[in-house]
């Protein structure tokens, strides 16, 4: 399964990435940590530093070599290929590129950090988009089987807007009932469902106020579940973290698990034919 954690801002996407990757881990499954962000703050969480992890970006001749691609920036024309022409990136075994771009965090997880934030990036002529591209693709490309693929995102609508996650199986906003917190979480949803990559929600941090109430009753179908408010999650000591909290991350992996596997190349089409189609 391919998701990526999403939303406003502060909201914890990264906390929940966390908490959703030590989950997977804990229970046996291969996990391939994203760090797309440019806090690089996931990468953190996991006890690496980002200055010292190999970054994604920096990789764009070798993904270039690896698709076949020979000009650069022309990542779109992936999207005319046959996808029989193309490579598959797997996770366990890792094939050769995901190898020589992750880091080994334990037995069963690895993490690959983007490097949006490094600080390489001042001297660089490309825009985020730009340092994202190959990413984009990899992610339409890699086929993770029975393994998971957990990414952290950059906050707000822009890398969906992007098409970053069109080759993925969901993205699952997170939410805290405030009012701008719902609000992004409203312009993510309606860009997905404008695009057809399926999206969902997962409340961080519940109390009863009015947002809350307003929330759960318009998208009780799409939400996966809650996490409550624990203190423990700001040491990312997942041995330390409540019982409570990690049941309710059980509860919403095991919902993860039912979804509907779609992300490949062909969604990736898809997002592109429909972004074409209202240009
Ligand atoms: N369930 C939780 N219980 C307690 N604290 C939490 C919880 N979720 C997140 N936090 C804390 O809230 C703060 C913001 O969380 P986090 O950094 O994960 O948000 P984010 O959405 O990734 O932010 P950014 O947009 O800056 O990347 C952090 O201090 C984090 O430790
Ligand atoms: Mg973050």
């Amino acid at each position: 399964m391919k998701i990526a954690f999403v939303g406003k801002g502060g909201s914890g996407k990264s906390s929940v990435s966390w908490l959703a990757i030590k989950t997977i881990e804990s229970i046996g499954c291969s996990v391939l940590a994203i760090d797309a962000d440019h806090n690089m703050d996931l990468t953190s969480n996991l006890g690496l530093d980002p200055e010292r992890t190999p970054l994604m970006h920096k990789t764009d001749k070798e993904f270039m070599q690896e698709v076949g691609l020979t000009e650069p920036r022309q990542w779109s024309r992936l999207l005319n290929e046959d996808e029989m022409n193309l490579p598959t990136f797997t996770v366990s075994p890792m094939d050769s590129y995901t190898k020589s771009i992750a880091v080994k965090v334990s037995e069963k997880l690895s993490l690959i950090n983007l490097g949006l934030g490094s600080p390489d990036v001042l001297f660089s002529d490309k825009c985020a988009h730009g340092l994202s591209g190959p990413l984009k693709y990899y992610l339409g490309l890699l086929n993770e089987g029975d393994d998971w693929v957990v990414i952290d995102s950059v906050a707000g609508t822009d890398m969906i807007n992007f098409g970053l996650y069109s080759g993925i199986d969901a993205v699952i906003g997170v939410v805290e009932p405030h009012r701008n917190s719902v609000k992004v979480f409203e312009q993510i949803n309606d860009i997905c469902r404008k695009t057809m990559i399926p999206c969902y929600a997962v409340i961080n941090k519940p109390t009863n106020n009015e947002f809350y109430t307003a929330f759960v009753s318009k998208y009780q179908n799409i939400i996966l579940g809650e996490i409550p408010f624990d203190e423990k999650v700001m040491a990312y000591d997942f041995d330390t973290v409540t019982e409570k909290t990690k049941e309710s991350v059980v509860e919403i992996i095991n919902s993860i698990k039912s979804l509907d596997k779609r992300g490949n190349l062909i969604s990736m089409q898809n997002f592109h034919t429909v972004k074409k189609s209202k240009a």
